[in-house]
Formats: structure tokens, C-alpha cells, sequence
């Protein structure tokens, strides 16, 4: 049977490379996408969601809209300088033809957990303010949801937004504190892996060769992306798999080594947006958390190369 998924994003170029690798594979059945603020404003991640959410030709796909800021804090460092400001390379694509539901994210989430208990999972591949939401009312879905695979955080690695954060966690680490301590079960993808698994120029040649409309859309918006990781990273053509990542894994969790650990993440001060992992329990008791520290980076890329292609 086909995994059932939600995925929450805030698109993003390598957020629609993971959606178009999902959204044609007979392996997975997207139930919805879900949309949130991060790597621009939540109006232009929303409307990115729905071109993406079209794309599909299997099914239609339910795109509801979801926050545009995090919960306490004030939106900041969006990721506009790596997406454009639209989200998608500055690349001027039409307006999408659909529209969003009535729902809001966090009532999409909850209303298609209730109906599908246990069945659901749900992959965030922006920060987790939706699910979050969620969660404060309708706290029953801790023991509903199927499994949230996060791409977020970074435990023994550098961040990438401050020296100890990473981006979708920095962006809402109070959301990310609630979804943490909620006894979810959680695997997180987070830069340990992610910045270990490299897409590269000749490998995007490959699949850009594949004659389809997710692949002539990722054509169009790649470029911006690569232009951003030559210029600030010296990677010549090639990036950083975060997002395609965690779809990856929702294929193929076997190529990820995990090791379980209780999960806190700052909230304040210079280190905010930090995922401090308890290895030795330290603090509070909580659910421990799926942390991926070793990856099959060649695994990751076939399927990345295998779903955007056939
Ligand atoms: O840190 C990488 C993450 O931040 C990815 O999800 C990217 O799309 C941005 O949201
Ligand atoms: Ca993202």
C-alpha cells in the first residue's frame, strides 16, 4: 500500500525538488501539502505550494495555507537570498490555476489524521509553526500521527543560520520546542546529513534530460539555487540535499543511520534555534527523537535521480 503523507513546506527550490520527486511515484499517496513562511513570505510560499501541488498528474492534490509568522517571535531571515524573493529563483511562473482550501494548515493536518489514524505521515520541510498549532488544539494527534519526518536542526555539525541553528528550527524555534516535547514520534533529517549528500551539476544534466512538466519547472528554478551555493559556498554547480533528503528518506529510511535521543531546542539569546541532543539524559525525561547522523549519500541521490526521472 502506498505511504500516506502530508507534507508541510515553505517552497522553495529544494523543497519543490523533494514535492516533484513524491508527487508522481506510485509508492506515495499525498494527501496534501501544507503551507508555511520560511524560505519567503508565507503568501508567496502558498502560492508556490498550489503550482507545485499541480504538477501532479495522478491526483489532485489539496494545498491548505498556513502560517505567515512564527509564533512569538517576529519574522526574520527569510530565505529569500538563496529561493529570490518569490521563492522559486525569481523565475516568473504563471499564476497557479487552483485554489487553496478552506482549511487552515493546522486544520488540514488534524482533519486528515482524524480521519486516517495511525496511517499519516507527516514530513516538514519548513519551520514547524503549522504543526505546532496543531498540536495545541488538538493535542490527541501526539498519539495519531504515523511519524513527522523533520528536515531541520543540526546536532554535531554547524548550522546554517547561526554557528548552532538551523534554518526551519531558527525560524520558529518555539514551534520547534512544542513538536519536540509533544511525545510525537519524530525522526529528524537534519544538516548532519543533509550537508553530507551533494547533488552535482552532471547529476542535474541527467535528470533534467527527463521529458516532464516537474522536471521542465525545476529546470527554471534550479539555476538560482546553484548560483547561490557557487557564490557563498564555492560549490561550482553543485548543492547541499536538504529537503530531497527527507524524501528520500520517507523511500528509503534504510540509508540513514539514526541514533535516539531526547530533543530541546533554545529559545532565547544567541544559541536560540539550537537542537541540543541528550545523549547521556541529562534533562528531563521526553520522547526520544530519531536523529540521523550517517547517511548512504549515493543511496539519496539514486533515488533523487530514480523518482524525477521515471
Ligand atoms: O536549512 C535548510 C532548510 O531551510 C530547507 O528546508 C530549505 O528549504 C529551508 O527551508
Ligand atoms: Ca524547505
Amino acid at each position: 500500500m502506498a505511504t500516506k503523507i502530508i507534507i508541510d513546506t515553505d517552497p522553495g527550490i529544494d523543497d519543490a525538488i523533494a514535492i516533484c520527486m513524491a508527487i508522481n511515484s506510485p509508492s506515495i499517496s499525498v494527501l496534501g501539502l501544507t503551507s508555511v513562511f520560511g524560505n519567503t513570505y508565507g503568501e508567496l510560499t502558498a502560492y508556490n505550494a498550489l503550482r507545485l501541488a499541480e504538477l501532479s498528474d495522478r491526483t489532485v492534490i489539496p494545498v491548505a495555507r498556513g502560517s505567515d509568522v512564527p509564533l512569538f517571535i517576529p519574522i526574520q531571515n527569510l530565505g529569500t537570498l538563496v529561493h529570490g524573493d518569490d521563492g522559486m529563483g525569481n523565475s516568473n511562473l504563471p499564476t497557479p490555476k487552483g485554489e487553496f482550501l478552506s482549511l487552515s494548515a493546522a486544520e488540514f493536518i488534524a482533519k486528515t489524521v482524524h480521519e486516517n489514524p495511525g496511517e499519516v505521515t507527516l514530513l516538514t520541510l519548513g519551520p514547524l509553526t503549522n504543526l505546532a498549532l496543531a498540536l495545541r488544539i488538538y493535542p490527541e494527534l501526539s498519539n495519531q500521527i504515523k511519524k513527522v519526518v523533520i528536515m531541520g536542526g543540526v546536532v554535531a555539525h554547524p548550522g546554517n543560520m547561526t554557528p548552532v541553528s538551523e534554518a526551519n528550527i531558527a525560524r520558529d524555534p518555539h514551534a520547534a520546542e512544542i513538536v519536540f516535547s509533544s511525545g510525537l514520534p519524530i525522526v529528524l533529517v537534519g544538516l548532519d546529513v543533509t550537508e553530507k549528500t551533494i547533488i552535482t551539476n552532471s547529476l542535474l544534466q541527467e535528470v533534467f534530460k527527463a521529458k516532464s512538466p516537474a522536471v521542465e519547472l525545476l529546470k527554471k528554478i534550479i539555476p538560482a539555487y546553484q548560483h547561490f551555493f557557487a557564490q557563498y559556498y564555492s560549490m561550482n554547480g553543485s548543492f547541499f540535499t536538504h529537503d530531497p533528503s527527507a524524501m528520500a528518506y520517507i523511500f528509503r529510511p534504510n540509508l540513514f543511520k539514526t541514533r535516539k535521543t531526547s530533543i530541546f531546542v533554545e529559545t532565547e539569546g544567541r544559541c536560540s534555534g539550537q537542537t541540543v541532543a541528550d545523549w547521556n539524559n541529562k534533562l528531563e525525561k521526553r520522547t526520544a527523537v530519531e536523529v540521523c547522523l550517517k547517511v548512504n549519500s549515493r543511496g539519496v541521490l539514486d533515488v533523487l535521480k530514480n523518482t524525477l526521472t521515471t
